[in-house]
């Protein structure tokens, strides 16, 4: 094992946070147990699981086979994942437990049961078939946040077709080409949905899309916005008017636990977007697995919420398919933050008396900036834990999440997974595990990581590249038509491994730090600095609510390290001291040469920093693709701001 150079680690965080005596009393994971069990036989371990979380119509008769990179879990066996998430907890007499507490933007609400959803689901079910959808055909659902977006999804599950959600955002081209790619029979959307106090109309956009999808037969629209759509003959059907003539039952046919899922498109930095292909019965077990131990869930007391949208993975794994096959209970919020005002995320938590919340770090920034006025204005004490994804936290927004939402009293779990992985990799066990602001901690039991240097060698301290070193149940199981492309992408960098694309470091103890994309690693002077590193500096400093760092090309040092700043709400500081701040805390190699103090910073509509347009900002490029942005404006802005601002060269 080596000390690596491969990316320079500055920034060494101290502040520990062990479970507390209070939450220990009461949580399913204190001590190591579960590590111990899963490093003696990580696959007995994750059999284990299986049998314990889910139920089987057939068992399987062996639990990996691994020709790499192509694995299949739990060969032989077979389940049905909707009877999972649903006819199991009403067979057991839970059919009147909540299973989704459904807000709308607007204030109206629905509380679904399982045996609602369950009913719901069956219905839909037949819909499906009577439009011809059968088992391996791929149904494009194209949604905003309501509950028909699950029994969509259920749905298929339940007959054995394939979904591919399509975030809501997506504009009617991004719509089309994975439309086609997937060669969907059938799309399902809504007439609009409310957002920012607006009705957005989705209908007139999934209709441009269809326009050019020579597959798509049937478009199923579901009544939200009540905005007017045009419907074609013969081709457009209601949602409502559908569900009322179709048959109640549809009885849960066994699928093979490899059975193809769902599809889901990443966007990556260039490229076509890639059909992720998740199958039934390794992913329903990891996310399952995540969903109980990594929360905390007690299925019983719980109010889960996660803020994500069911277009992107955290809302596959952790809205429809992890709490639904753990029986819990959850909130579903429609809408944005910031509507009618700053602190509806709050008021949802005081209403529901949410317990496990989820969000991500861009949002926890984001309500930095709002300050902490907001949350103060509600009742908060309901909530026992807290969990963070998608980005690197930083310590700071992390203790401020700690102090200001979790009242100082809930664990924080960061989990790092993506798409790829389908569920939890990476994270702390609340009760088990003593945080560091920042870290998330270890790989979880039954899963193997290791870091690695440029070489492939192993990393025992320092910055590196984070690799899988072993099939995990959720894996992806390739690229939908292109085995080719899963192969180099993903398994070609390290040999025999699984190379995620993040950089991240071990500290003494043996904690991981994910360091971001490695892409967005800058290059000053010689020095490898993780641009996660900077922007954490940075949203130290008192009146910082976000910080977003790029290399730009620069003669003297290769690189130079650019920053865009945003300000919490009222707070004033001067760049030079800024400048100095952050030599302070991380080196002086690591000052940004420049700062820009911009109102905001663009962002994928997953609450992605987008490092490649301010790159092109910071070089005086013209833009690239900007198609996926979530708000154009902001980069005019900070283009004219670039303009503005005095140059050395
Ligand atoms: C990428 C995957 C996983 C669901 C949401 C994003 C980054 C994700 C963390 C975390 C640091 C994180 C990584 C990863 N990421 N979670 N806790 N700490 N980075 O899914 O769109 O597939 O993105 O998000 O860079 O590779 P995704």
């Amino acid at each position: 094992m080596t000390e690596s150079n491969a990316i320079d680690a500055l920034q060494w965080e101290n502040r520990r946070f062990p479970p507390s005596e209070a939450f220990k009393t009461d949580t399913l994971v204190a001590g190591t147990f579960m590590y111990d069990e899963a490093d003696a036989d990580f696959e007995g371990f994750w059999a284990r699981q299986a049998a314990e979380l889910l139920d089987w119509s057939t068992p399987w008769q062996q639990v990996l086979d691994w020709d790499l990179p192509f694995a299949k879990w739990f060969v032989g066996g077979q389940l049905n994942v909707s009877y999972n998430c649903l006819d199991r907890h009403v067979l057991a007499g839970r059919g009147d437990k909540v299973a989704i507490l459904w807000e709308g933007e607007p204030g109206d609400t629905r509380a679904v049961t399982y045996a609602e959803l369950l009913d719901e689901t069956q219905r839909f079910a037949n819909v499906l078939k009577s439009l011809g959808v059968g088992k391996g055909d791929r149904v494009n659902i194209y949604l905003p946040m309501i509950p028909e977006a699950a029994i969509a999804m259920l749905a298929c599950a339940r007959i054995g077709a394939v979904h591919s959600v399509v975030f809501g955002g997506f504009a009617a081209h991004s719509l089309r080409d994975r439309i086609n790619d997937a060669e969907a029979k059938v799309l399902i959307t809504a007439d609009g949905g409310h957002r920012r106090g607006d009705v957005f109309a989705l209908k007139p956009v999934a209709d441009e899309a269809v326009a050019s999808t020579p597959g798509v037969t049937s478009v199923v629209v579901v009544r939200r916005g009540g905005n007017d759509v045009k419907m074609v003959d013969g081709r457009d059907h209601w949602y409502h008017d559908l569900m009322a003539a179709a048959d109640p039952i549809c009885p849960p046919d066994p699928m093979d636990a490899e059975q193809l899922l769902f599809l889901l498109y990443t966007s990556g930095t260039t490229g076509k977007p890639k059909g992720i292909m998740h199958t039934s019965g390794g992913y329903l077990t990891q996310v399952a697995f995540t969903h109980k131990y990594v929360f905390d869930l007690h299925p019983e007391t719980d109010i889960f919420w996660c803020t994500a949208d069911v277009g992107w993975i955290t809302g596959h794994s952790y809205i429809v398919y992890g709490p639904l096959a753990n029986g819990a209970t959850q909130v579903m919020y429609e809408g944005v933050p910031n509507y009618p005002d700053n602190d509806r995320m709050w008021s949802i938590i005081e209403k529901y008396k949410v317990t496990l919340f989820y969000t991500a770090p861009t949002a926890i920034r984001t309500f930095m900036k709002w300050g902490r006025q907001e949350p103060d204005k509600h009742d908060l004490s309901s909530l026992r834990l807290l969990g963070s994804v998608g980005e690197p936290i930083n310590p700071e927004a992390w203790m401020w999440y700690h102090e200001h939402i979790g009242g100082g009293r809930c664990p924080i779990v960061d989990t790092w997974w993506q798409t790829e992985t389908g569920a939890i990799m990476i994270s702390p066990l609340p009760g088990a595990t003593t945080t560091k602001p920042g870290s998330a901690t270890f790989a979880l039991p039954g899963i193997g990581t290791e870091l690695v240097d440029e070489e492939g060698r192993a990393v025992a301290r320092g910055g590196g590249y984070l690799t899988l070193t072993r099939p995990w149940p959720a894996m992806l199981r390739g690229i939908w038509g292109d085995p080719e492309r899963y192969r180099d992408t993903y398994w070609s960098r390290f040999e025999g491994r699984y190379f995620a694309g993040d950089g991240a470091k071990l500290d003494d103890d043996g904690y991981l730090w994910l360091l971001g994309r490695v892409d967005d690693v800058m290059n000053v002077s010689g020095h490898r600095i993780s641009t996660t590193e900077v922007e954490s500096a940075l949203v130290a400093h008192p009146a910082v609510a976000e910080a977003a760092v790029v290399g730009a090309n620069d003669p003297t040092t290769g690189q130079a390290i650019i920053a865009y700043v945003t300000l919490r709400s009222g707070a004033e500081v001067d760049e030079q001291d800024l400048r100095t701040f952050v030599g302070n805390e991380i080196g002086s190699i690591a000052k940004p040469k420049m700062i820009y103090f911009t109102p905001d910073l663009p962002k994928t509509r997953s609450g992605k920093i987008m490092r490649r347009l301010l790159r092109d900002v910071a070089e005086g490029r013209n833009l690239g693709d900007t198609s996926t942005l979530a708000d154009a404006s902001v980069v005019s802005e900070l283009q004219r701001r670039a303009a503005d601002a005095p140059h050395d060269d």
